[in-house]
């Protein structure tokens, strides 16, 4: 089962608990709540009171995506405001396995993110611990950008490893997934769709929603 997960990214935040509402009603099943710290990425966004606010109005996981340098700084925060889960990426930290130990003490499910360049390989003593894997399909910091296809093989490579190891790791990918991607990255392997522009910048966002899944479940996992 393909899960679709919206981006906050490209909603209207003058409406946002309207725009939040619109997505959950057309069944996806996931949040994406990208954080951004004007460090890591080159671009600022929003932080743990803007999961409070909309955790009253969503019953949707919220898959918080921290996009910053010292991710454990902000783990307790966002566990406070009603996230669900965590992913930070690879190259933000050097201390890995303490942060995902702390993302699961404080009661959420842990993810680690891969900007397009880097390889698989640093995942290879951690990956038992990981409930997610979110492969970057473009360089992180901005929506609407294009799919980079040359990370194809690694969703491919990652989905026969979690087959083969028989782990219950889910393969999420993001950025420039539309209706023309979408089925690329679920043939690769991918199980959580993550999107933006696809969604919140069309003039019907249930209705992109539905178009996404049905895109998805067009083509099947190999
Ligand atoms: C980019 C973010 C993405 C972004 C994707 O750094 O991590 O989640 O919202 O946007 P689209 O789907 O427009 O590429
Ligand atoms: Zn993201």
């Amino acid at each position: 089962m393909i899960q679709i997960a919206p981006s906050i990214l490209s909603a209207d935040f003058s409406r946002l608990g309207e725009q939040v509402r619109l997505v959950e009603d057309a069944g996806a099943e996931v949040l994406h709540i990208d954080v951004m710290d004007g460090h890591f990425v080159p671009n600022l966004t929003y932080g743990a009171v803007v999961v409070q606010s909309l955790r009253a109005h969503s019953r949707m996981r919220f898959d918080v995506h921290l996009m910053v340098e010292k991710p454990e700084l902000l783990i307790a925060d966002f566990a406070a405001a009603g996230a669900d889960h965590i992913t930070f990426h690879l190259e933000a930290t050097c201390h890995v396995h303490r942060v995902i130990q702390l993302i699961k003490e404080h009661g959420m499910t842990a993810g680690i993110s891969l900007n397009p360049a880097t390889p698989l390989d640093g995942l290879k003593y951690i990956l038992p611990d990981l409930d997610m894997v979110l492969l970057m399909t473009v360089n992180p910091g901005f929506g609407g950008q294009k799919f980079i296809a040359n990370v194809i093989p690694k969703i491919q490579v990652l989905s026969r490893h979690i087959q083969q190891t028989q782990s219950s790791c889910l393969i999420e990918v993001d950025g420039g997934i539309n209706l023309e991607t979408a089925p690329i990255a679920v043939k690769a392997g991918a199980h959580i769709l993550v999107a933006g522009a696809a969604i919140f910048a069309q003039p019907d966002p249930q209705q992109a929603v539905e178009r996404l899944r049905q895109a998805a479940h067009s083509m099947k996992s190999e």
